[in-house]
């Protein structure tokens, strides 16, 4: 995925995630050209139901001013330390009633104030006074970004505690090269739930393989489906928000985002996705299968090219071979601390009727949870934001869970496997 582009704009797999709602986001905002990317920050967790209040440095509101977040919403928009009207406790605020403080983007200056605990303007004022998670996402001309002075600063704020949200490479507005743009909206948005969750997967190396595969029948056209990988990438990234060290086994075509912290692995057909997920799984101590592996890959006709029309006239038949069960495989010689994750995609004429099945299968496939959806109901399974399922787990316990957002059940699945 590039983390180069100014015009990435990938959805990430939280963005209807309603476990945050009610949480509250204090957000410095530093003078740098980036700093209009902070309105798009605002809306993303405003989307979600969080609530933030905003601090725009001397230097940002040379580049925007408080009516622009004002208008979108965030409240108490602060600006400089003395100005008349002011409460004159505002720079305790966000210590008393925000759960998290972003800095985005943080000017090297920012970071020079915060590293030596000055408090003679607004922003640093209210980071001394706030002893919650902070999360910095620095922005700057790449000479100023290498600087030993810099890094000083940083390294200090990282031994403090702060989560940094790593500025990329690309070009700069002032035409140099190198790093220090601001990390995409979506990495420092995804940042900041991080910073609002429970560390309760902390420590746990967790794989989840996602999306579709597909299976060649001649060199350039494939036998697929339609999955899009939502519901794995939601998995993927609540363990990662939760504090789990995350890799994903990716099939092709998924147009999410994935934050860089999780180790991605492409794949593009079931047998890489087997072998990509073999090679991870003596390191694991969860495995969440979301993925829709194809069960069967079409024998490919003689030619490695393309087949062409005039070789079959009257049209063809193609054999099917069986594909290996990835889950069943690795879950048949798991250890015994090892947790397994298992999905099933049915038709069924409605969620209560998945049940049987899912009991059954999840004993032949050996897991100790396994969440069955019908891919015929709406709003339910390949593609859908949204799924109603049945969940059943090795001790015989079950639920029916009407329909929520993938990010929600994805949420609520981590919980369970936490359980188990
Ligand atoms: N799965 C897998 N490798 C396969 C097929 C399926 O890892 N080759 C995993 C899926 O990721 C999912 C679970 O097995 O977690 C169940 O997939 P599903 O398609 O519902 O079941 P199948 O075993 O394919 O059985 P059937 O299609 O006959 O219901």
């Amino acid at each position: 995925m590039s983390m180069t582009s100014g015009f990435e704009s990938l959805a990430t797999p939280l963005d209807s995630s309603s476990h945050f709602a009610r949480q509250r986001l204090h957000l410095g905002v530093c003078g740098s050209v980036a700093c209009y990317r902070a309105a798009d920050l605002l809306r993303h967790w405003q989307r979600l139901g969080i609530q933030v209040s905003l601090t725009l440095s001397a230097g940002a509101r040379q580049f925007v001013t408080p009516l622009l977040f004002e208008s979108l919403g965030a409240a108490p928009v602060y600006g400089g330390m003395f100005e008349p009207g002011q409460n004159p406790f505002a720079h305790l605020e966000p210590g008393q009633t925000a759960h998290a403080m972003v800095v985005a983007p943080a000017s090297a200056d920012a970071l020079a104030r915060l590293a030596r605990g000055f408090a003679s303007d607004m922003l640093s004022a209210q980071a001394l006074a706030f002893d919650g998670p902070l999360v910095l996402a620095p922005a700057m001309n790449p000479r100023m970004w290498a600087h030993p002075a810099v890094r000083a600063n940083v390294d200090t704020l990282l031994a403090r505690g702060a989560h940094l949200v790593m500025p990329v490479t690309g070009g700069t507005a002032c035409g140099d090269e190198g790093q220090g743009r601001l990390a995409p909206v979506q990495e420092i948005f995804l940042a900041a739930l991080k910073a609002l969750s429970p560390q309760d997967m902390a420590g746990r190396r967790v794989m989840v393989t996602l999306g579709p595969t597909r299976e060649n029948w001649d060199g350039v056209r494939f036998w697929s489906n339609p999955s899009s990988g939502l519901m794995g990438a939601a998995l993927a990234v609540c363990a990662w928000l939760r504090g789990a060290e995350v890799s994903a086994v990716c099939g092709p075509g998924i147009r999410l985002y994935l934050p860089c912290a999780i180790k991605r692995h492409d794949v593009i057909s079931a047998q890489e996705m087997f072998s990509a997920a073999s090679d991870l799984w003596s390191a694991m101590d969860m495995g969440i299968f979301t993925a829709a592996v194809a069960d069967f890959s079409p024998e490919p006709p003689a030619q490695e090219g393309k087949f062409k029309k005039t070789v079959a006239p009257e049209g063809f038949n193609l054999q099917f071979r069986p594909n290996a069960d990835i889950l069943q495989s690795l879950a048949g010689k798991r250890r015994a601390d090892q947790k397994v994750l298992a999905f099933a995609a049915e038709t069924a004429p409605n969620t209560a009727a998945l049940l049987p099945m899912a009991h059954a299968k999840l004993a032949r496939k050996k897991a100790d949870l396994l969440a069955a959806n019908c891919v015929n109901v709406q709003g339910s399974g390949f593609g859908s934001s949204t799924n109603a399922m049945a969940v059943v787990d090795a001790s015989g316990t079950e639920a029916l869970w009407p329909l929520k957002s993938k990010a929600d059940v994805a949420w609520e699945l981590c919980s369970w496997l936490l359980r188990i």
